[in-house]
């Protein structure tokens, strides 16, 4: 199954493009202007109604849970919670009729976030959840449901359902600012077609990685360390998140992730020739303030890798490593600058001789507390 791939990690970081192809499949309706969740079960009027959305989820889902507060919050002007599952099912928290609990989740069967949905649906909420497993607890659970449809996960670290379930965020928001009232057809039809080339973004990036040896060649310059920073700003901090819990988890390095405005009320102190700093850059509007984080590490004597869109003179000299990704939409940019920080942890991991399909202490679905 893993056919040409050592692992299914590996495989799961390949596909991708195709991941994403079928994630798209049936969403995009350009003849009339919008996205298509049929089973999401939430008609214009219903939408009309919301007040609030509070996503629930745990792991990588969170971390997408984070982008996708910047989607909704965006283009649809709800504002939005995002929550720890583990941590929302044991409060007294703020929810019921007129809000939309929204959990996301990879297996559908991840014991808080199913917990914290029952507690959401018994408070009156609506409730969704985005999830990849189909006939799951938690699609059967719930009053809605949009899959991710990205095919069987089975590497522990999840990558594709990330991807997925970001993308899944963005066809959720359009669909939510559409119902409000809040988006041209024009913003619509833009975002529509930025969607629609992203496959064909993520699958040049991957191509380029699979055909050299870049990634294999950081890897061995960088596996030695103990400690990483992560930072990233707006759209880009959850996935500073991301990108450090992969590395955690399959290579078995401390991996910190940031907002990076917040360095200077902290982390800052840490950084020296021994700790380097993955900045993720590219080209929004929040750019400038990453350069100037760049500058601040290199005046403390760290080392800087950097996600940057592919030629970007200022960060090739700023920088000490590239992590190139192609230029996109905005909205678009978190889910290709994902890419190489899996690829990154993949390769570090796989430097560090660990199984990266089955590392210590993790299962792939958290079924028990
Ligand atoms: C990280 C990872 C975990 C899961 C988390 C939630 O790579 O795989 O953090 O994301 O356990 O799992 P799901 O999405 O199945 O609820």
């Amino acid at each position: 199954e893993k056919g040409t791939y050592v692992h299914y990690m590996q495989k799961e970081i390949y596909e991708q493009g195709r991941s994403l192809t079928d994630t798209l499949r049936g969403r995009l309706d350009f003849e009339h202007g919008r996205v298509v969740l049929d089973s999401l079960n939430l008609s214009a009027a219903q939408v009309q109604a919301l007040e609030r959305v509070t996503i629930v989820a745990c792991g990588t889902s969170y971390y997408a849970g984070l982008l996708g507060k910047h989607y909704i919050e965006r283009l649809a002007r709800l504002p939005v919670e995002v929550d720890y599952a583990s941590e929302f099912r044991y409060r007294e928290p703020v929810i019921g009729p007129g809000h939309l609990a929204l959990a996301i989740t990879q297996s559908g069967e991840t014991v808080d976030t199913l917990a914290a949905l029952e507690e959401a649906q018994a408070q009156g909420a609506f409730t969704a959840a985005i999830v990849n497993v189909v006939g799951s607890q938690a699609a059967r659970l719930c009053d809605g449901v949009i899959y991710m449809q990205a095919g069987p996960e089975i590497g522990v670290a999840s990558t594709k359902a990330f991807t997925a379930s970001a993308v899944d965020l963005l066809l959720l928001a359009i669909y939510l600012g559409q119902a409000r009232g809040l988006l041209s057809a024009s913003a619509v039809m833009t975002l529509l077609e930025e969607l629609s080339r992203l496959p064909g973004l993520a699958g040049e990036l991957l191509e380029a990685a699979w055909q050299g040896s870049y990634y294999r060649e950081l890897a061995g310059r960088f596996a030695h360390y103990q400690h990483f920073l992560y930072l990233g700003r707006g759209l880009n901090y959850p996935i500073a998140r991301e990108g450090a819990l992969k590395l955690k988890e399959i290579s078995y390095i401390h991996a910190e992730g940031y907002p990076a405005g917040e360095m200077k009320h902290g982390p800052i102190a840490l950084i020296d020739h021994q700790m380097p700093t993955m900045v993720i850059a590219p080209r929004d509007r929040v750019y400038d303030k990453m350069i100037s984080q760049v500058e601040q590490v290199k005046a403390r004597g760290g080392t800087v890798l950097a996600v940057a869109e592919a030629g970007d003179p200022i960060l090739a000299e700023k920088a000490d490593f590239l992590l190139p990704v192609p230029p996109s939409h905005e909205l678009l940019a978190p889910i290709l600058a994902v890419l190489p920080l899996q690829l990154f942890a993949y390769e570090v991991a796989v430097h560090r001789g660990v199984d990266v399909d089955k590392p210590r202490n993790l299962a792939k679905s958290v079924t028990v507390e």
